[in-house]
């Protein structure tokens, strides 16, 4: 595999989890530069730099189900930051990533439900802590010029309460600077943060890849009760095809890599769309089919990753050319492609869905050698499929 770009990766994934916390994209990245900015105010270490920069754009792994309220309701707010920090801690990151994650929320009074409070919380949290709430505050003012103010008099009220008073003191010394304001509200700010990022200390190999798909394979399939198990039994399906086929090592992980990303564009999908227990309008049906763009939009912001992008992301096309989003055709569709796409509608049909039961096996096989038959799913892999299922 190519090499990866750690900083690369960890903004374009940080793109989904905007996403799956129901924020607008760049939520995560925008608290990342606020962070980066207050942690060089402080004249942290390179270290330092690196470990809050990470765990301010997976600040929020731990929502794992689209819950809107997750940082209104008391227990949901302890909740995603335990989960979250759980979640990264097999991921070859520093154990501090995993801290600050894991009290992104404590109170520098120590009131609210985490039982730590002043320097007993790692200074990369409450870091973490005030520049996700600041960018949260900045969403909902009007204007950069006329509502300085109210972000002022938001951090003075809560200095000492909330917030440590060293860290209000140097974010209010920032933001006394105009390049802050013209900064984070600028459309280019993912080009304004690739300049200023640290050097993160994460080696992406094919095995790094395949547990942090993993992780996100589980928040993808945690979005909706429907899906529990839809990209992680894909995958394993998809893995079986591959031995079958007697793919090298390397493919093989790539191929899983790729089943349990597919529908990482999932998490743009509203769940009202998603769990519809009744039939869908042609808007909503329009806005779940551009899940596959999602897909490989995000991961086209990795170089090194474009194999597994295409693996991934074209899923829903068709070998006559019909399917979405691309309308790519039989000759640009690749049998790991067409591996993917059958190993899904399989899945999918023999899973739960808001409008109807799990199907069983020989329904489930009737239906696809009908779209076998239409052109759309690869016969070479249907006729594998018995024995890879047996
Ligand atoms: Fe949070
Ligand atoms: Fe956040
Ligand atoms: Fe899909
Ligand atoms: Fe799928």
């Amino acid at each position: 595999m190519n090499p990866i770009d750690a900083n690369e990766f960890l903004s374009a994934f940080s793109l989904a989890l905007d996403k799956a916390e129901n924020q607008p994209f760049e939520h995560a990245q925008r608290t990342t530069y606020i962070a980066l900015q207050i942690a060089r105010e402080l004249k942290l270490s390179e270290k330092e730099l690196g470990d809050i920069y990470t765990s301010s754009l997976l600040h929020d792994i731990g929502i794992t189900t689209s819950q809107a309220d997750a940082h209104e309701d008391v227990s949901l707010l302890v909740n995603h930051c335990t989960t979250g920090a759980d979640m990264i801690k097999g991921l070859p990151l520093s154990a501090e990533v995993v801290d600050y994650v894991r009290w992104h929320h404590a109170n520098w009074d120590g009131s609210g439900p985490f039982e730590r409070q002043g320097d007993e919380i790692p200074l990369g949290a409450q870091i973490v802590y005030l520049a996700d709430r600041i960018d949260l505050r900045l969403r909902e003012l009007g204007s950069i010029y006329n509502d300085r103010s109210v972000i002022q008099e938001f951090l003075k009220k809560n200095k000492g309460t909330l917030f440590s008073p060293l860290i209000v003191e140097a974010f209010l010394d920032i933001q006394s600077r105009e390049k802050f304001w013209l900064d984070h509200s600028s459309t280019y700010l993912p080009g304004i943060l690739q300049v200023i990022q640290p050097k993160v200390n994460l080696e992406i190999c094919t095995d790094t890849l395949n547990v942090i798909a993993n992780t996100f394979a589980t928040i993808i399939d945690n979005k909706s009760p429907f899906t529990y198990n839809h990209s992680r039994g894909l995958a394993e399906l998809a893995l079986a095809f591959g031995k079958h086929y007697a793919f090298s090592p390397e493919t093989l992980k790539q191929l899983h890599t790729s089943a349990l990303l597919h529908d990482l564009g999932k998490l743009t999908i509203p769940n009202e769309i998603l769990d519809k227990p009744g039939r869908l309008t042609s808007e909503e049906y329009q806005i779940i089919k551009s899940h596959p763009y999602y897909t490989k939009l995000i991961l086209s912001k990795i170089n090194g990753l474009e194999t597994i992008r295409d693996w991934a992301g074209n899923h829903h096309e068709t070998l006559d050319g019909k399917g979405y989003s691309e309308g790519l055709t039989e000759k640009e569709l690749g049998i790991h492609e067409q591996i993917i796409a059958l190993c899904d509608v399989y899945q999918a049909l023999t899973e739960s869905r808001p409008y109807r039961k799990p199907m069983s096996y020989s329904k489930a096989i009737d239906i696809i050698s009908e779209l076998v038959r239409n052109g759309k799913l690869s016969r070479q892999v249907f006729a594998s499929l018995q024995q890879v299922i047996a």
